[in-house]
């Protein structure tokens, strides 16, 4: 650990975000550095800029990356929106050897999965017991799930099957702007997909990011769903953010039993 401080990287289909983390209050310090995500976005071509942007930094402590994948135990196990190169992946080690350091120093999390910790943390300042769940519309609809602020990795409620149709074609928020729709009409879309979400596991409280939450006025209050529905607090740099809180509380398992 560094102080106070930890290290984030988000890695988006359009852009690979990194910045250093003030763990306080889960804000960055000082600029945020982007650059395009390479195209393809091969595993090998993205380390590659992950490392760039860590040696940019200086930063030589234990650091977070965000993917849009499942991760299971380190490996990449899901490539929806991202090249299908990742797949069986060990991502912490891929990056490691690109920075030339151990792979225990690196956390590797699914990027709503991340920006679930840092609104859970830093973010939503009400009542957070219970079941709560994050729900990012963007490119496709990512979703972390919190039992009494523990996270529950990797659910991928994005891809309940609504209707015949994988959720996140009909309602992610590029689905919105692909299919030119109005606040209405994609908020008919979102308020069915939440409806068959929240018959599932009846959350306390969703908490709704991605880049759509900035404009949260514009659709929450059209929502028609069981459930209270509030806008995430943390924009931009939520996968940043948790990604580096991620990564400072990273504790190793315990040995098994009798060992
Ligand atoms: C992926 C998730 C990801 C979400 C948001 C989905 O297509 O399956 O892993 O969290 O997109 O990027």
């Amino acid at each position: 650990m560094t102080g106070n401080r930890g290290f984030g990287i988000d890695i988006g289909g359009s852009g690979i975000k990194g910045g250093v983390v003030d763990l306080d209050v889960g804000q960055l310090i000082g600029e945020r550095l982007r650059v395009p995500t390479p195209k393809p976005s091969t595993p090998d071509a993205v380390a590659e800029v992950v490392a760039g942007i860590v040696r940019e930094f200086g930063w030589t402590g234990p650091l977070g990356v965000t993917l849009p994948s499942v991760i299971h135990r380190g490996t990449v196990r899901t490539a929806a929106n991202i090249d299908k190169g990742w797949l069986d992946t060990d991502a912490a080690s891929l990056f490691a050897k690109n920075l030339d350091r151990s792979a225990e120093q690196i956390v590797v999390l699914n990027d709503a999965d991340a920006a679930g910790v840092a609104e859970v943390r830093y973010g939503w300042p009400g009542d957070q017991r219970g079941v709560v769940v994050l729900l990012t519309f963007g490119t496709g609809i990512g979703s972390a799930l919190f039992i009494d602020g523990v996270l529950v990795p990797n659910t991928e409620f994005g891809h309940l099957e609504v209707d015949g149709h994988d959720a996140e074609t009909r309602a992610a928020a590029s689905v919105k702007e692909d299919e030119e729709l109005s606040w209405e009409q994609w908020a008919k879309r979102v308020s069915r997909y939440i409806s068959v979400l929240e018959n599932l596991v009846w959350p306390d409280l969703i908490i709704a990011g991605g880049g759509v939450s900035k404009k949260a006025d514009k659709w929450i209050p059209l929502l028609d769903v069981r459930t209270r529905v509030v806008a995430a607090e943390l924009r931009n740099d939520a996968g940043i953010v948790g990604a580096a809180a991620a990564s400072a509380v990273l504790v190793p398992p315990r040995p098994p039993l009798g060992s």
